[in-house]
């Protein structure tokens, strides 16, 4: 059974307490969108540019990935705002059939954005019929059945797709050449989640130590949506605990209570790295040997716990599978609970 999971960057459930929240905190404009500096200049060029031409023309197709809770929605929604124009909103696995892509493509206005999440996960039928309409803003139907079936060809208006994946690999070729702006969302720099650990705490009205902010920011994972979290589980401490404002001492208890170490890693992660070093030492395991080690999904693995592994170097992809490195042994070994 896999473990359930606090530092989990996956979104929370719609219309929980926790998800009201996080859209509560969610920035909206590129001033308030702290971070991922080059895909904001690249952006605010192409969108000025846009709105100096102001000839009818919009937005190149916008694709973004990178791994989970980054800020790939929050940035469509910032791109809609800053460009004034309407979002809406979608996903992949939603849209089962062409018939309901073409329902939302012709209800759209000249210059609305239409934010695709999970991208990659669109039927093969839908993804066709996406190809003309982004292209040439033209939609192909077929009206009638049997031998009086004719096809007619619609004018779309002009939008701008805003795709959201959390793995370009499994795009399509002629999908991802669509798209004129491809930018990958990097993992935060540990004063840019302080940043943003500052401002969810002004927004929640919530006293926090620069000491203890620092704290925090170390053990997020370089992603806003778990220091967001984070935040939220160590403000519950400070309310139950103390008088309601975050310090050091109050921080390390609740970190250490939700057994999150100076990493930022917490006990799936841990069990997950000696797992593979009790069974497999230094050789490669795949993925779907890790996956039935842990008891979670193969996907689950290579979306949510491999990618700030490899990025802190506990762990190496190799051609034969994913080994622990030297680093990763070694914090297996060590004390994990008193460095920051
Ligand atoms: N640059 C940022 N500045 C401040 N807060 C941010 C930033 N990026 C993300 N956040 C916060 O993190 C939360 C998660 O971001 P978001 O939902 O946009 O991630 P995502 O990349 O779409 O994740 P997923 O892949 O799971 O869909 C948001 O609610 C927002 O509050
Ligand atoms: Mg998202």
């Amino acid at each position: 059974m896999a473990i359930e999971r606090l530092v989990e960057p996956t979104a929370a459930e719609n219309d929980s307490e926790e998800a009201k929240i996080e859209i509560s905190l969610r920035p909206t404009t590129f001033k308030e969108y702290i971070g991922q500096e080059h895909l904001k200049n690249n952006l605010k060029l192409a969108i000025d540019a846009v709105k100096k031409r102001n000839d009818g023309a919009s937005l190149d197709h916008v694709l973004l990935y990178g791994p989970p809770g980054l800020g790939k929605t929050t940035m469509a929604g910032v791109i809609a705002h800053e460009l004034g124009a309407s979002l809406r909103v979608t996903s992949g696995p939603a849209i089962e059939r062409a018939g309901d892509l073409a329902s939302i493509l012709t209800n759209l206005k000249d210059g609305d954005v239409l934010f695709i999440d999970e991208i990659h996960r669109l039927r093969r039928a839908v993804e066709e019929v996406l190809y003309s309409a982004m292209e040439d803003y033209k939609l192909d139907i077929v009206i009638g059945k049997g031998p009086a079936a004719r096809s007619v060809r619609l004018d779309l208006p002009h939008f701008t797709v805003i795709g959201a994946t959390t793995r370009t690999g499994s795009l399509a070729g002629p999908l991802r050449d669509r798209f004129g702006i491809i930018h990958r969302l990097e993992y935060y720099k540990e004063p840019e989640i302080e940043q943003i650990i500052k401002r969810t705490a002004g927004i929640l009205n919530t006293e926090i130590s620069p000491d203890a902010t620092t704290l925090l920011a170390t053990r997020s994972r370089l992603t806003p949506r778990i220091a967001n979290r984070l935040f939220k589980r160590v403000r519950d401490y400070a309310d139950v605990n103390g008088d309601g404002i975050i310090d050091t001492k109050i921080a390390e208890k609740s970190l250490e209570l939700m057994e999150i170490d100076y990493l930022g890693l917490d006990p799936a992660d841990r069990n997950m790295l000696r797992l593979m070093f009790d069974n497999y030492g230094d050789k490669p395991v795949g993925l779907t040997t890790i996956a039935a080690l842990t008891g979670d999904e193969a996907t689950t693995i290579e979306d949510y716990y491999e990618p700030y592994l490899l990025q802190l170097g506990l762990l190496a992809r190799t051609p034969r599978g994913r080994v622990v490195t030297e680093k990763g042994k070694n914090h297996l070994k060590g004390d994990k609970w008193t460095k920051i």
